[in-house]
């Protein structure tokens, strides 16, 4: 299939080594736009297609996601596996009513949670890709903490969410920037002059005018030379964000990624990706009213086979680009 969307991000996906999860993680700045919505939609279609997947509720703040797929009271939550009650990820999955779909629940009701250590998040990173299946979907939390961040950079498939409103789309180019500026911060933490010029940079308005990522890298060119600037150059080009307008209602919504994908171009230097939209489904906004599990609408709803279609495409683009 050469649909537009796989020949744009031809090439571009960071290979998962064999056998490990590939992993999609589903952020996006504001709250409300359909992340999990969004998440549940890609899980269902991947286990519906034959994939083995595990569901993730990452938000570490407000994990709703189990309510969303109709368990009221999660039996074990990713908060168990954190306080060592099970030795590993795999022990808190829940299987879910659909065949090759389990589920990690949030651990929403350990406030100290919403901000784990470094450390404590590693953990959880290496049992995310030790789990043996073959797809794993992280639902983020909203906004943009490092906890966010990081784990919209360790994915295979980092997709920010985002509606065509005005400000939805200026916090998904803000989500993007953010997620540019950790990686840069996490790859220079241990050489100070650097880190400086980095932190300088991350307030727009700074004094030095270093208004984007190649003036950014200029300056560090001069300051520390070539073969820094060089490295840094590579740490952010290795950001592929793949870009998700949910709750489309015309043709030109369902274009507003593009916005972010020429302003993320301009100033940050690299390449996000439009893969599509997720049109407004009343099937889902009546369920969510309701409290019917997303899980048993019909997999015919427009929202289910656009994002059906996202995976195809992704996946096929993915493949593609683990040959060349
Ligand atoms: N494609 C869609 N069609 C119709 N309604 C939708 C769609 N996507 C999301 N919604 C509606 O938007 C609401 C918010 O979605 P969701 O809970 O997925 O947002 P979120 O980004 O995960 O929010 P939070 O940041 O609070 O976790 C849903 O309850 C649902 O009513
Ligand atoms: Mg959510």
């Amino acid at each position: 299939m050469n649909t537009p969307a796989n020949q744009k991000a031809k090439g571009n996906y960071p290979s998962s080594n064999i056998g490990l999860p590939l992993i999609w993680a589903i952020g996006g700045g504001k709250g409300g736009v359909g992340k999990s919505i969004v998440s549940i939609l890609l899980a269902l279609n991947l286990a519906r297609q034959g994939h083995s997947t595990v569901l993730i509720d990452a938000d570490l703040g407000a994990a709703n996601l189990h309510t969303l797929m109709g368990i009221k009271t999660p039996v074990r939550t990713l908060n168990d596996f954190l306080t060592r009650k099970y030795k590993s990820l795999e022990q808190v999955c829940i299987q879910t009513e659909v065949e090759n779909l389990k589920l990690v629940c949030g651990a929403s009701e350990v406030l100290s949670m919403a901000n784990p250590q470094y450390a404590q998040k590693t953990k959880i990173f290496k049992s995310i890709k030790s789990l043996s299946t073959r797809h794993v979907v992280l639902d983020l939390g909203a906004g943009t903490s490092y906890n966010v961040l990081d784990f919209f950079l360790i994915a295979n498939f980092p997709i920010v969410v985002l509606t065509a409103q005005p400000i939805s789309i200026q916090n998904a180019y803000a989500f993007v920037r953010n997620a540019v500026y950790r990686r840069l911060t996490r790859t220079v933490s241990q050489k100070p002059s650097m880190l400086n010029l980095v932190k300088t940079a991350m307030d727009p308005k700074n004094e030095n005018q270093l208004r984007t990522i190649k003036e950014l890298l200029k300056a560090i060119k001069q300051a520390n030379g070539v073969r820094h600037a060089r490295m840094l150059e590579q740490a952010v080009s290795s950001i592929k964000p793949l870009l998700i307008t949910n709750m489309a209602r015309t043709d030109l919504e369902q274009k507003a990624a593009r916005i972010v994908k020429l302003v993320a171009q301009k100033y940050l230097t690299i390449e996000a990706h439009d893969l599509g939209a997720i049109g407004m489904d009343q099937e889902i906004a009546r369920a969510v009213s309701e409290m019917r599990p997303i899980n048993h609408l019909h997999g015919q709803t427009p929202a289910f086979r656009a994002a059906g279609k996202i995976i195809n495409d992704t996946l096929a683009a993915y493949e593609e680009s683990q040959l060349n």
